[in-house]
């Protein structure tokens, strides 16, 4: 197994920042294990992906630098992983810097910059704003059929 890293995070909608992420969590070792958060996990969060679980895991999973992929079920769940696992670092971006410091005694905890510019929550936006642009459009189009009906009365 050599040096293992552990990370956690949900990885909706997969983009560049987490597989540039992953990639750099590689390289602190040898292993890369990545708890991929669940939608239950998700939901107490107070979150919703748009992918389910299985599809987030089946992607993350695919990619060649991780070594395995866990379901991440709850906050707790970090110690024991550490434990079971042999995790020499437990590393995230730094949108989590000193959220998991009380870990500390019992592994390297390592936070690393985000890419900046891109995330999750914008690629969202960006895709709400095609579904709004998409349903103006459709009312414009009734709203010339009703008057052309209109007219034709
Ligand atoms: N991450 C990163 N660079 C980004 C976006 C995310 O390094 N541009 C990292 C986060 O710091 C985290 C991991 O990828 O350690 C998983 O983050 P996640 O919350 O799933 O992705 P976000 O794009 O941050 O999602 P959201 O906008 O919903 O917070």
């Amino acid at each position: 197994m050599g040096k293992v890293v552990i990370t956690y995070g949900t990885f909706d909608l997969l983009h560049v920042g987490h597989v540039r992420l992953l990639r750099r969590l590689k390289a602190l070792g040898d292993t890369l294990i990545v708890g991929v958060s669940t939608d239950a996990f998700n939901a107490q969060k107070g979150k919703a992906s748009i992918y389910p679980f299985e599809e987030r895991r089946e992607i993350i999973k695919s990619i060649s630098f991780v070594d395995k992929v866990i379901p991440e079920e709850t906050w707790d769940q970090k110690a024991s992983d550490v434990k079971e696992y042999g995790v020499d670092i437990l590393a995230m971006g730094d949108d989590w810097a000193g959220k998991f410091d009380t870990l500390s005694s019992d592994v390297e905890i390592v936070y690393l910059p985000r890419t900046e510019g891109i995330s999750t929550t914008d690629i969202r936006t960006v895709i709400s704003r095609v579904e709004e642009d998409k349903l103006l459009a459709l009312e414009c189009a009734i709203d010339q059929v009703s008057r052309l009906a209109k007219k034709l009365r």
